[in-house]
């Protein structure tokens, strides 16, 4: 099994260049607090908050995973150049249909130079 990073508050965190880092390598999930349970959700993921990652050949974020505690939900891959060969920040939309009472959202990214990072957990309340 990789080792899996994650996500320290980088407030924290006194070296700049640990806080790039730190930073550039973590998935953020960002979507509603709340969610319908049989209808469209829509969960971004966003690697990077701050500061921005390569998109190099040998160096890029290759996929992006959303989970629902220990459940896959799903993946986009990525290839190297599809951000233009420059830093940005890769973003991801997933549409999921909820159908139990809660959500407990982790995202996870892969670098192919710095290995997987996992984000906090989000909590999403499904009504009816
Ligand atoms: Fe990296």
């Amino acid at each position: 099994m990789p080792k899996v990073n994650r996500y320290v508050d980088i407030d924290t965190v006194e070296r700049e260049a640990k806080k790039d880092y730190i930073d550039r390598h973590s998935p953020f999930v960002h979507c509603d607090a709340t969610a319908k349970k049989g209808e469209k959700f829509a969960v971004t993921v966003k690697v990077g908050n701050e500061y921005t990652h390569p998109d190099d050949f040998d160096h890029f974020i290759a996929n992006v995973s959303l989970w629902n505690g220990e459940t896959l939900l799903a993946r986009a891959d990525f290839l190297p150049g599809t951000l233009g060969n420059q830093k940005s920040q890769v973003e991801v939309t997933f549409y999921i249909v909820p159908t139990g009472n809660t959500l407990k959202l982790v995202a996870q990214s892969y670098c192919t130079k710095h290995g997987l990072w996992e984000s906090e957990p989000v909590t999403v309340e499904v009504t009816e």
